[in-house]
């Protein structure tokens, strides 16, 4: 049985995991961290929210004092830390929050795992501290490139990248200088519900719903390798259960598609949902554009991302050969259990869109 603290656990790869999590280890105790910024919402957790064995606290890991005093408050023996800036865009334009939260605030966690589990001496020897991290570390590959293994040089682009690659390396060296258990897992780029809708998929989705532009980047050939969410909680789970202590696994999908095929393949699958489901049209008057089967006249290009990375994909030999790691969802049935969820979810992107969202969560919890 785990005790285990999830910082980020409010955003969506974090909330994810611990719906994931809960169903399959009811006993297990989970505490979330999360400092609920901008990209944290306490809806997220909704499906956990009454579970016994679940916490909550509002806190910046970058509080060392407060993470040690949870860890040991808590009696925890597992750390899966997710808190970070996670958009590349926000890097661009605002970097230092970037450094602040990816570098100091993991190291700032990796100070308070050190000092109660293996200082003070609360679990010396069977404890974890999991990192999740990116492919983005990796920089960017040619069309014909290989994909990244867990040997591929670190070669970042974006400050979001360094500042994920730098907090790699200090996981990495609280492991071999203080005997830190510790795991890293690089995965490729999520989807899913609850994803916030400033990425590429929700915002298309949305954007469609909205009847709003569909911003394509530069030429929309870059690529990217897409997991489902659920997936990418089952990597890290494998990991946790069975990854040696000290090692990196990749995580990914087997799955590129280039950027403009999936706004397009999203397009399509939303003219389909409103030529067959007519109550979509009440319930979406707005999306003219869907309603006359027409989602791709939204398509607009724009200047690109400085210093776009053009091809991410995963090799994923190591976590599925050591590991037994396969994604179980195809792109098709992901991409239908997203695009339902948020057909079915209008109140948590509109509020999350409009910046109103503080204001409808006060409510829901008031
Ligand atoms: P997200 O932006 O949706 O969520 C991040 C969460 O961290 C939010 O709940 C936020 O409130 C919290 N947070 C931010 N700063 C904090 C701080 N100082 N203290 C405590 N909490 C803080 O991000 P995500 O997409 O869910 O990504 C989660 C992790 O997975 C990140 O580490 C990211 O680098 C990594 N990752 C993401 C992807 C992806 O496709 N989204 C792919 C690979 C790896
Ligand atoms: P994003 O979801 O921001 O993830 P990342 O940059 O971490 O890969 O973007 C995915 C791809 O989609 C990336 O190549 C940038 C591109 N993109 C657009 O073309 N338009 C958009 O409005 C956004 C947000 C992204």
């Amino acid at each position: 049985m785990k005790r285990m603290m999830v910082t980020g656990g409010a955003g969506f790869i974090g909330s994810n995991f611990v719906h994931y999590w809960m169903e399959q280890y009811p006993n297990d105790v989970v505490l979330v961290v999360d400092a609920l910024t901008y990209a944290g919402n306490m809806a997220n957790l909704d499906p956990v929210q009454q579970h016994p064995n679940f916490m909550f606290v509002q806190a910046d890991i970058c509080d060392t004092p407060q993470m040690e005093q949870l860890l040991r408050e808590h009696q925890l023996d597992t750390i899966v830390h997710l808190a970070a800036e996670s958009h590349v865009d926000r890097s661009i334009t605002g970097p230092d929050a970037f450094l602040e939260t990816n570098i100091m605030g993991t190291h700032s966690l990796l100070k308070a795992a050190r000092q109660v589990w293996i200082t003070e001496g609360q679990c010396p020897a069977q404890h974890r501290f999991h990192h999740v991290s990116t492919d983005e570390v990796y920089g960017t590959l040619a069309p014909e490139d290989p994909a990244f293994t867990e040997e591929t040089a670190y070669a970042p682009n974006s400050p979001y990248a360094a500042s994920k690659a730098a907090s790699d390396h200090l996981v990495r060296a609280y492991h071999h200088t203080y005997g830190l258990q510790v795991s890293t897992s690089n995965c490729s780029n999520n989807y899913g519900p609850y994803h916030f809708p400033e990425k590429l998929i929700p915002l298309i989705i949305t954007n469609i719903l909205a009847d709003k532009s569909l911003p394509v980047y530069g030429d929309g050939k870059q690529v990217r390798d897409w997991l489902y969410v659920t997936d990418h909680a089952r990597g890290i789970e494998k990991v946790l259960q069975q990854g040696r202590v000290g090692e990196n696994y990749n995580i990914g999908g087997h799955n590129e598609w280039h950027n403009i095929d999936i706004v397009n393949y999203i397009c399509q699958m939303i003219d389909k949902a409103f030529a067959t489901d007519k109550a979509l049209q009440e319930r979406y008057p707005e999306a003219i554009s869907a309603i006359a089967g027409q989602s791709a006249r939204l398509i607009t290009y724009v200047k690109d991302r400085p210093g776009h990375d053009r091809r991410y994909a995963i090799d994923a030999r190591k976590s599925s050969e050591e590991l037994g790691y396969q994604p179980l969802e195809s792109f098709q049935s992901g991409i239908e259990k997203t695009l339902n969820w948020y057909l079915d979810n209008p109140q948590w992107w509109r509020a999350v869109m409009d910046g109103s969202y503080r204001e409808w969560i006060a409510k829901q919890y008031a």
